[in-house]
């Protein structure tokens, strides 16, 4: 039997598929290069020291999921495939909808048709929108996005929900990252983002290898230690083993489950610019401008409920996810490219 990775290119999927392999699992990795490289798959079988299947393959596509379902012996999905750039969902709504949403519905008919009912999903924090307040937990109710992407996870949730409500066969584990960052230890696999990154991490190493002159920290006037924002900020690899957890519970009992994959603590940015200084010893300049229209002061989680019922948590330190990080821009200046 083996575990479908839908995404398994990207970063957090390719992090996943080397926990899975070490495991002993056997998994068919499936994605279309959309916003990751084929070399990282090479990359993965070298880490993990075992094969693995792969399919070129938009999980829109249903001609194709069915053939991957049919070649392959598939007992249960993570799926990490999406559009994820918050900006960009802005400007082409259509295109997050249609991609992440009917991309999900089109995977779960090929999955239910193949008779397989076991799914985790790759939601976010961001479905918390801004009524809750942190530390975040399971039973706030979710909804209030801001934007396109965030509904996105919001409506695959539900619609996740509603499938188990209605047959109870599925078995559904969601889970709510927070703000991965960090990359395997190894410096060979990691985020690699087109043009200029949206998010924190990246920018900061990009700066700290000269590609970018500056950080831009936007706002020092939010209502938190330095006045920069607050996020909870978890290892890429600590996110990668709640994935196996996760898949446990669902080959284990049927049902709808939903954690928050986070440590429970955060840091502000300036407090990440320090750490990061820290743990490459690269000066990282920066400047304060205004605040990113849509961003929250705070957002951490309450890791309580994945602690009790998958027995996880996160163990690896922000210095530890600032000197990975690093490790993997340095190796790789221009990402997968180099
Ligand atoms: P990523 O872009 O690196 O990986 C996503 C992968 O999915 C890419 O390899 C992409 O090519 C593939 N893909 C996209 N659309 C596809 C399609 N239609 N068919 C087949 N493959 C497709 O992103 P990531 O950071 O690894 O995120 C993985 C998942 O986790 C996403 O669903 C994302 O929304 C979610 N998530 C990410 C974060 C984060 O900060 N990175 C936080 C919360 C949730
Ligand atoms: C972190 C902090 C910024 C960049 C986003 C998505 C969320 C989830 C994770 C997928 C904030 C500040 C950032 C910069 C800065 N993705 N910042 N200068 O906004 O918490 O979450 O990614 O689900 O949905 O919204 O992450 O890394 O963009 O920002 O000062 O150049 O860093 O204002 O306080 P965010 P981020």
């Amino acid at each position: 039997m083996a575990v479908l990775v839908t995404g398994g290119a990207g970063y957090i999927g390719s992090h996943t598929s080397i926990e899975l392999l070490e495991s002993g699992k056997d998994i068919v990795i499936i994605d279309n290069f959309y916003n990751s490289c084929p070399k990282v798959l090479d990359r993965i079988e070298k880490l993990a020291g075992k094969g693995f299947a792969f399919e070129e393959c938009d999980i829109r596509d249903r001609a194709a999921l069915d053939k991957v379902f049919e070649k392959y012996d598939i007992d249960s999905v993570i799926h990490f495939a999406g559009l994820k750039a918050v900006g960009e969902s802005c400007q082409k709504p259509l295109l997050y909808y249609e991609n992440n949403i009917s991309g999900t519905v089109t995977l779960c008919e090929a999955m239910a048709a193949h008779g397989c009912k076991k799914i985790v999903f790759s939601s976010s924090a961001t479905v918390y929108g801004e009524h809750n307040v942190s530390p975040l937990k399971e039973t706030m109710i979710a909804g209030g996005t801001t934007n396109p992407y965030g509904t996105t996870k919001f409506f695959i949730e539900q619609i996740l929900q509603d499938l188990a409500k209605s047959d109870p066969e599925w078995s559904v584990c969601i889970l709510r990252y927070f703000n991965p960052i960090g990359a395997h230890i190894s410096g060979m696999i990691g985020e690699s983002p087109n043009g200029i990154p949206n998010n924190l991490m990246p920018y900061i190493t990009q700066v700290a290898e000269g590609k970018r002159e500056f950080l831009s920290v936007y706002g020092n006037d939010y209502d938190t230690i330095d006045g920069t924002g607050v996020r909870d900020y978890i290892h890429v690899v600590d996110l990668a083993k709640g994935h196996l957890k996760a898949l446990d519970k669902i080959l284990d009992e049927n049902g709808v489950f939903v954690y928050n994959l986070g440590t429970g603590r955060g840091y502000s940015v300036l407090e990440v610019v320090a750490a990061f200084e820290k743990a490459s010893g690269v000066k990282v300049p920066y400047k304060i401008v205004d605040r990113r229209p849509g961003d929250l002061a705070t957002c951490y989680s309450d890791p309580t409920k994945a602690k009790e019922e998958l027995n996880w948590v996160a163990e690896k330190g922000i210095d530890e996810m600032c000197a990975d990080s690093y490790r993997w821009q340095h190796q790789n200046p221009n990402g997968y490219e180099d």
